[in-house]
């Protein structure tokens, strides 16, 4: 029996990147994935290649910054499946600022995407797992909520927030059978990072090699592995964690 078989899972920013590729290992788990992205194209294109994997697959465009579209795209997953077994909130914007320029309109973008986002999509998830008295809700944060890095504060900051709602939904929840939990990756190699490495240049590689123990940067599946235990049963006494998935970063000094 596959890891995941007869599960019913939701990702969101799952059109490209690590979303992208945790759902091809969900589908090879034996999952039926339901991926939720913005692009339309990119998103049919994921779905494509999935169902040519041999996946169950399918998509709705969703924008998770649009409590009407997560809401209407919920119902829809609902209305078809009559049930969640996984959430995985992945989908983010990486946007530098700075605490003293940033207007207020930049941070609530952000906020509103990287936070409010994760918590539409526990909003429209739990009453189904609640149902059931089982789920599991996995949160991709970010090692930057732990680290300091020079204009990054508003990513951070809501990565950090996402570590302290899971514990608290972690520990609100799970009576009633859903468990809570989310991964911290390193940097890894996705096209958020492909394009700030084009934006900074050569460099933005070389430091990232750098800060990681493992003397390199993550390759876009190397999240999978953590995402397929968190979704499946063999986790099934973890809850509440923040699991790195960092290369060591977290264990070196700050370069
Ligand atoms: N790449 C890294 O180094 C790294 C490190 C730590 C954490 N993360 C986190 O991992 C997650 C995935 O990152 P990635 O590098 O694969 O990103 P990516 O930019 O390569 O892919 C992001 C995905 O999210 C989608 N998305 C963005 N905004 C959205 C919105 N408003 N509504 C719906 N979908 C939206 C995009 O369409 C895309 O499918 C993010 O939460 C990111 O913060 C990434």
């Amino acid at each position: 029996m596959k890891r995941l078989e007869e599960k019913i899972a939701v990702i969101t920013g799952a059109s490209e990147g690590i979303g992208f590729q945790v759902a091809r290992a969900f589908a090879a788990e034996g999952a039926t994935v339901a991926l939720l992205a913005r692009g339309q194209e990119k998103l049919e294109e994921a779905t494509q290649r999935i169902r040519e994997e041999g996946g169950s697959c399918m998509s709705l465009p969703c924008d998770v910054g649009s409590t009407p579209q997560m809401q209407g795209a919920f119902e829809q997953l609902l209305a078809r499946y009559g049930r969640i077994d996984v959430l995985l909130n992945n989908a983010a914007v990486a946007v530098p600022g700075d605490i003293v320029d940033d207007s207020d309109e930049e941070w609530n973008h952000l906020l509103n995407i990287n936070l409010l986002g994760v918590f539409r999509g526990i909003k429209y998830a739990l009453p189904s797992m609640l149902k059931q008295q089982k789920g599991s809700i996995i949160n991709m944060a970010s090692v930057q909520g732990d680290r300091s890095w020079d204009h990054w504060t508003t990513y951070a900051a809501a990565k950090g927030a996402m570590k302290a709602a899971t514990r608290q939904l972690a520990g609100q929840y799970g009576p009633q059978g859903i468990r809570v939990n989310c991964i911290s990756p390193g940097a890894i190699d996705t096209p958020m990072n492909q394009k700030r490495a084009a934006e900074e240049g050569p460099e933005f590689y070389e430091a990232c090699k750098r800060m990681h123990a493992l003397g390199r940067m993550g390759q876009e599946n190397e999240v999978n592995g953590a995402c397929v235990f968190l979704a499946s049963d063999e986790s099934s006494f973890v809850s509440g964690i923040d699991l790195s998935v960092d290369g060591g970063l977290l264990v070196l000094p700050r370069s």
